[in-house]
């Protein structure tokens, strides 16, 4: 018997009307930005899955190897009967947790990729008949309403998906985290740490080109839901190192001026010659960071777990003694 809910809280519209909104915003402004979560429709689900698998992208195999080392201890710990899931994915590495919780009621994914999360749903329970799944198509930088399933509960983000939120918005989104626990709950937060730039860069710009077109993804998407004109070969794929801020930058560059239209925004778009679009960071960690930004919330940081060569870091925190 397998037990298989999918709520949207995004309807159509509403999508279409935040993505004609942010990318208005994005391409109207000085520099040049858009939001990830364009990224990822079926075909970026896809690509992201092909990235968590190439040599040079380390942190999908880091952060596994962790979770295997610890599954045990964070299901002790935590004892959760529901896992929340933000930005679940294929919910891959989730499965060690999973297995290792024989307890466990409920399991909620939340993504903003529909086909994710019917795929990962049908993994999980052929491996887990009794489990309840019950996903959620969400954003999560907006208010979720979690179905009702018995606690205590855990929030797992896994990924290092926290560092391609912007400092603010880590601070609201965790303030949100914060406010869906109760006593005796946690959170589980995957961070991927700073170290040598070479090794970063690499890991967003990978040898076959798979980060480039997950990049450029981004602008197929614009041009088939807005009816766009990018011609996706005229964008460059580029990855900086932001030695200050210590994040990865994802542009794309314009190869040569260019005049984009966007017609169901009727809009048009100049480019200058090597003009670039920010379309990601991806903030990197170290342990005291993680601390503070989590005690800002509202979060105290109980657990600190890496992999052996201390490129990745999971983090177990619960909320804090306070009232807020
Ligand atoms: N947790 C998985 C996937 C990480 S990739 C892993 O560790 O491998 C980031 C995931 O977050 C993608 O599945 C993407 O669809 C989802 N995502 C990105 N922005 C989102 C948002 N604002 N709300 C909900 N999901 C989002
Ligand atoms: N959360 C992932 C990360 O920051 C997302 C990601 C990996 C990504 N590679 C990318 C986003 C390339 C944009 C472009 O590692």
């Amino acid at each position: 018997m397998s037990d298989f809910q999918l709520t949207r809280t995004l309807d159509e519209h509403a999508a279409d009307a935040a993505l004609r909104a942010d990318v208005r915003d994005g391409l109207t402004r000085t520099p040049k930005s858009l939001p990830p979560k364009w990224f990822y429709d079926a075909r970026g689900s896809e690509l992201f899955e092909e990235i968590t698998r190439l040599p040079e992208y380390y942190p999908t195999r880091a952060e596994r190897e962790i979770l295997l080392e610890r599954a045990r201890e964070i299901a002790s710990v935590s004892g959760a009967r529901t896992l929340v899931e933000l930005g679940s994915g294929s919910s891959e590495k989730t499965r060690h947790l999973i297995e290792a919780l024989p307890a466990l009621d409920t399991y909620v994914p939340v993504d903003v990729s529909e086909s994710a999360l019917r795929g990962a749903a049908a993994t999980l329970l052929a491996d887990r008949p009794g489990l309840r799944v019950h996903a959620l198509v969400a954003d999560f930088t907006r208010a979720l309403k979690l179905p009702d399933s018995p606690g205590p509960r855990l929030v797992v983000f896994l990924g290092g998906t926290i560092g391609n939120l912007l400092p603010p918005e880590r601070a609201v989104f965790l303030a949100a985290v914060r406010a869906m626990l109760s006593p005796g709950d946690g959170l589980l937060l995957g961070t991927d740490l700073v170290k040598e730039e070479s090794v970063l860069v690499a890991a967003y710009d990978d040898a076959q080109g798979v980060t480039a077109e997950f990049n450029r993804n981004v602008l197929a998407v614009i041009d088939r839901e807005l009816g766009g004109n990018f011609r996706t070969a005229d964008f460059a794929h580029v990855a900086v190192w932001n030695r200050e801020q210590e994040w990865i930058e994802m542009r794309l560059r314009a190869r040569a001026r260019a005049l984009v239209k966007i017609r169901a925004l009727d809009l048009v778009v100049p480019f200058a010659a090597g003009e670039e679009i920010l379309t990601e960071i991806s903030a990197k960690f170290r342990q005291e960071g993680v601390r503070r930004e989590l005690a800002s919330a509202g979060l105290e940081l109980t657990h600190w777990w890496t992999d052996a060569e201390e490129r990745f870091a999971l983090s177990l925190s619960v909320a804090d003694g306070r009232t807020r």
